[in-house]
């Protein structure tokens, strides 16, 4: 573990066993369905792509980037579009996968640009929620994790970019974020 973590959050194994339930729970939802998971990047990549692996139902694939924080661990509150979806959504079943929901800001603009656009259903599913923090009345329609408020970091999570790719989640010393 690197020295700019206080430990280990969650473990690799604590969140595969997450994703499978996850998986389980969508595959019941939408069975016979043929819904278009969105992946909000950068954050959720790693969930979305191992979520829809462990899915058993066949989902398309769609992408958009969007952006709240940059280099500072407080939210804008005005989450800024830099890369749109290819595909419309017009008459999908969408799954919105994050990787967090924090002050809920991110997912209340998805929510209202995507059943803007006419999606069928928006579904969300993120790894984590941290519900202590909402400035907005929004939750996920599945969470895997609830959270304090602790600065966490890895598997997908940043601070300052660093740290998307551990397969784990750990808890960022203060000293890091605040020198
Ligand atoms: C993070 C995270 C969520 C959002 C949640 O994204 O991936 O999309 O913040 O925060 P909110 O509920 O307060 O809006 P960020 O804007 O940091 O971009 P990133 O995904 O590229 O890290």
């Amino acid at each position: 573990m690197s020295g700019d973590f206080q430990s280990v959050f969650l473990t690799e194994a604590q969140i595969q066993n997450q994703v499978k339930k996850a998986a389980e729970w969508l595959d019941k939802r939408f069975e016979g369905k043929k819904p278009l998971a969105v992946s909000v990047l950068k954050g959720s990549v790693m969930f979305f792509c191992d979520l829809v692996r462990a899915m058993n139902t066949p989902v398309q694939i769609d992408f958009m980037t969007i952006s709240s924080y940059g280099s500072s661990t407080q939210s804008s509150g005005m989450p800024k579009i830099v890369m749109d979806l290819a595909a419309s959504v017009e008459g999908r079943d969408v799954i919105l996968v994050e990787d967090i929901v924090d002050s809920g800001n991110t997912l209340y603009k998805m929510r209202d640009l995507l059943v803007g656009r006419g999606a069928k259903s928006f579904t969300v599913v993120t790894l984590l929620d941290k519900p202590s923090r909402r400035q907005v009345d929004i939750k996920a329609d599945y969470s895997c994790f609830e959270v304090g408020d602790e600065f966490i970091v890895g598997y997908g999570l940043d601070y300052a970019q660093q740290y998307r790719d551990l397969p784990y989640i750990a808890i960022l010393k203060r000293e890091i974020y605040e020198k």
